[in-house]
């Protein structure tokens, strides 16, 4: 099963679901995201419909709302049965007040506070996944503290000194990463547990290995060392009231996306590449009767695809070196150019035929020479007033927003069942 393309581009012109992307835009005022959140929802129902039915693997996916928390994608995914992933209070209080309960939570993230980790626990939060020692003794003694009586479930995010082929900036699974517990803490944190009066239960481990992911190899040889160490674990444990708990592994997200050029196709086909390791590394384990349940963590593959940030050229300008296109939105909307060297896709909204291709920098209004969108792009001709779509900004776009420079924040439209309107983030 594929789904067709968040946006067609036909020609150097831009379409959504047959709609003119120019037209239906034009009432709106730049510089604003666009969702397309039809492409969203069937994404899902891919995903899900890639390790539930296809792989066959009682899966939750917990969408990592760090990618984009627009109100109207959350109540959208959630309407999907989607469950969530969240880093911090402000994303778990965002997650409930768009309809999600307590128990659809998975709570990462390195650095948890005191009062985080209280209302994890007393609010019921599904899971929480330790990433260190320190933040299980805090869990530990908050617990006791609250003499708190219903069982609390936790994971252990293992660091397995993996490394991936992706931006030094988003490889999460090295050791020199901050991120997770290494192999010895992990046995040092399920010792921990296992002597503990607090009620922590060790529902099972979880990996995430990085973001951006465009091939698997990596995620295998760190499925392999994590399921084997699970199995260990579970042995361990077999036989202690603890252990009947164990039956969970997280799988994190971290499935990419190719920013230069677009192919729905093989996006799709990637994702069931996924499920399939999946099921290699898991099935074993399901029918051993180790495991029950697989979790994921997606977030980049489900939402940016959808998005695009749509800006105004100001001001053109040629130097004797180059010719900059001067924008309304830039790294304030859209920081990933800046931060990772993301190349995104960027067409001028309005097709003017028979003009010269130029070669411009596509620069934002930001006092910053590291404000930009594109560098050395060949676009057809720009003059003042000329619209842009800058593509696959659904992820890590307005989530990963700043207000410097005072712009303000600027709106977000969602299509939408066929429908346009606006629904701007909190
Ligand atoms: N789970 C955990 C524990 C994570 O840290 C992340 C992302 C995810 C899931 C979701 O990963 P995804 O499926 O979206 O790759 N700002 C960067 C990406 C940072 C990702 C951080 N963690 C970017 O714009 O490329």
């Amino acid at each position: 099963m594929i789904t067709t393309s968040a946006y067609q581009i036909d020609d150097g012109k831009i379409s959504v679901n047959h709609l003119a992307l120019e037209k239906a835009l034009k009432p709106y005022a730049t510089p604003f995201y666009f969702y397309n959140l039809d492409h969203v929802r069937a994404r899902a129902g891919l995903l899900t419909s890639a390790f539930s039915e296809a792989a066959n693997l009682p899966t939750t996916i917990h969408y990592a709302m760090k990618a984009n928390a627009n109100p109207t994608l959350l109540k959208m995914l959630r309407d999907c049965k989607l469950k969530v992933d969240v880093v911090s209070g402000g994303e778990a209080d965002c997650a409930i007040s768009n309809g999600f309960t307590a128990k659809d939570i998975l709570f990462s993230g390195v650095a948890k506070t005191s009062n985080e980790l209280k209302n994890a626990i007393s609010a019921g939060y599904d899971q929480i996944n330790v990433e260190s020692l320190g933040e299980l003794e805090r869990l530990e003694s908050l617990a006791l503290e609250m003499n708190w009586k219903n069982p609390i479930s936790i994971g252990l995010r293992l660091n397995p000194n993996v490394s991936p082929e992706t931006h030094p900036y988003i490889t999460t699974g090295l050791r020199e990463n901050k991120f997770g517990l290494e192999e010895e803490a992990i046995n040092e944190a399920v010792a921990h547990i296992t002597k503990s009066r607090a009620p922590i239960f060790l529902r099972g481990l979880s990996l995430h290995i990085g973001s951006q992911l465009l091939d698997l190899d990596a995620l295998d040889d760190a499925l392999a060392i994590a399921i084997e160490l699970q199995r260990k674990i579970v042995e361990k444990m077999k036989g202690i009231t603890l252990g009947t708990q164990l039956n969970r592994f997280d799988a994190g997200g971290g499935i990419g996306i190719n920013y230069e050029t677009e192919n729905e196709q093989a996006e799709c086909a990637f994702i069931f590449d996924y499920a399939n390791l999946l099921k290699k590394h898991l099935q074993p384990e399901f029918s051993a009767g180790r495991l029950e349940r697989l979790l994921i963590e997606p977030g980049r593959w489900l939402v940016a695809r959808s998005g695009l940030v749509v800006t105004e050229v100001q001001y053109t300008k040629t130097t004797q070196h180059k010719s900059f296109a001067i924008v309304d939105g830039g790294m304030n909307m859209l920081i990933r150019p800046a931060l990772y060297q993301a190349e995104h896709r960027i067409l001028p909204l309005v097709e003017r035929v028979d003009e010269a291709i130029s070669t411009f920098d596509v620069v934002g209004p930001i006092c910053e020479s590291a404000d930009f969108l594109g560098r050395n792009r060949s676009l057809k001709s720009l003059k003042s007033g000329d619209r842009l779509a800058v593509f696959d900004a659904g992820a890590y776009g307005r989530t990963m927003a700043s207000n410097y420079n005072q712009r303000g924040w600027p709106a977000e439209y969602v299509l939408q069942n066929g429908q346009i309107f606006r629904s701007d983030s909190k």
